[in-house]
């Protein structure tokens, strides 16, 4: 049928310029790269340059992640996350203990949790012990200010208490509590094997979850926004975000690094195995790529000494030596650099911990960004409903179905 000018296709939509679209001129940002979708003092990131050699940057709340690495504690970079700045000592004292004193989870939530599927992966787990927890939490139905800080350091109290109980569970073991006055970080590694951890493991461990503790407007603290933004609740809210870290272009890519090296086995098959992924159309190589960093990821550069360190403690650097040349290759082949996931992977490899649980690490740390975030879309929200360009037929119209079924049989027949 010819346009006329009342095709819907001409109408004015949103605000945009009339037939866009029809025109042909696609208005869309696929994956809305470039596009900001919101404010944020928690956060940001400075995507850098790589043909300037300029290094990427990541800031929260203005203090560089190379100074938080150095010289903060998970505890200290949570409170900074959650309010405006560093705790002082009894602000950290208070934190800790608070999160120290929320780690457990009721014991309906366990029972449940002995009923699962051994099977079931960490983080299908995660995703719905935190949806639970939100028909067990005091104040559940609740939704001030106050009782939302409450949510938020709940769920970041039981996060490490999730992973390591549905850990123990399914090995058939019980779970372990942890004591009041450890860190995350020392609290997750107890739980997790039953006895108190290294001060390496702990201090690495640590930093890890600093580095991994936000990033801005990433995929899963999008949807995590987009959930509070229509005023649902904090629990919710949590786990889309824990939905959304689940897949491999995102919090899953650091589990696919270990397969990935597993796979390829010794140093010496991994430029072949590298140049033959990378023949494959779309090919992916995990651990490699970020949609902000166009120059370095200043989390990769701690997680690759992290890496170093730890296996030449334990005498033991295949994982590290092809990590680098992976790095290498990739550089010279596609100038694409290391994102956090790559090294992660050969860090808590060198730990000792199972490889299902790394994305659930990132989550462990990652609560602290989610419900900062939530906290903040709260506090000035507006509802997050963007357009879309549409792509589909303009103008049809309704066919009885025996009509629809005659057609299909004449098609099938021609
Ligand atoms: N391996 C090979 N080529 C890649 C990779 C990669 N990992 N990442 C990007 N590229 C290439 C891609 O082929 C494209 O090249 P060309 O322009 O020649 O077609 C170019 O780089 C741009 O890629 P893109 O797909 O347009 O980038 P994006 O911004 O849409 O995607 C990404 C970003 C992180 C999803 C992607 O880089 C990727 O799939 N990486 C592997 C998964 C991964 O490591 N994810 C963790 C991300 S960081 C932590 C987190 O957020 O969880």
């Amino acid at each position: 049928m010819p346009a006329t000018a009342t095709d819907p296709k001409d109408q004015p939509k949103g605000g945009q310029a009339t037939g866009a679209a029809g025109a042909g001129q696609s208005t869309a940002k696929e994956g809305l790269q470039d596009v900001i979708a919101g404010r944020t003092a928690i956060c940001h990131v400075f995507g850098g340059d790589k043909e300037k050699n300029y290094p990427g940057r990541l800031i929260y709340r203005g203090y560089d992640i190379d100074d938080l690495a150095q010289h903060a504690t998970f505890e200290e970079v949570v409170h900074l996350l959650w309010h405006d700045d560093l705790p002082t000592r009894s602000q950290l004292d208070q934190v800790k203990q608070q999160l120290g004193q929320n780690r457990a989870l009721p014991s309906e939530v366990i029972d449940l949790m002995r009923r699962f599927p051994k099977d079931a992966t960490p983080m299908d787990v995660i995703r719905s012990v935190v949806s639970t927890l939100g028909l067990f939490d005091p104040e559940g139905a609740v939704d001030t200010t106050e009782a939302n800080h409450n949510k938020a350091l709940r769920l970041t109290a039981q996060m490490p208490t999730i992973v390591t109980t549905w850990h123990r569970l399914r090995q058939g073991k019980d779970p372990i509590q942890a004591k009041p006055s450890q860190s995350t970080a020392e609290a997750f590694l107890y739980m997790l094997n039953g006895e108190e951890p290294t001060d390496v493991a702990e201090r690495t461990l640590d930093v890890a979850l600093i580095l991994h503790a936000d990033h801005e407007f990433n995929a899963s603290t999008f949807a995590a926004r987009v959930t509070a933004a229509t005023l649902s609740d904090m629990h919710s809210a949590v786990t889309s975000a824990v939905g959304a870290l689940i897949g491999p272009l995102h919090g899953g890519a650091n589990e696919g690094v270990i397969h990935m090296l597993q796979e390829i086995g010794e140093p010496e098959k991994v430029e072949p195995f590298i140049l033959d992924k990378l023949k494959g159309r779309g090919a992916r190589i995990m651990g490699f790529g970020h949609r902000v960093y166009r120059g370095t990821d200043p989390r990769a550069q701690y997680l690759r000494e992290m890496s170093r360190q730890l296996g030449e403690r334990q005498k033991d650097l295949k994982f590290w030596t092809m990590s680098r040349n992976i790095e290498e290759i990739m550089w010279r082949e596609k100038t694409i650099h290391a994102n956090v996931d790559f090294y992660s992977a050969s860090t808590y490899w060198a730990l000792g911990l199972p490889t299902d649980l790394f994305t659930p690490i990132f989550a462990v740390s990652r609560i602290a960004g989610w419900t900062a975030h939530i906290l903040e879309q709260y506090s000035d929200n507006r509802i997050i409903r963007p357009l879309a360009e549409y792509a589909g037929p303009w103008q049809r119209s309704y066919v009885p179905i025996e009509q629809r079924e005659q057609t299909a049989q004449e098609g099938k027949k021609s």
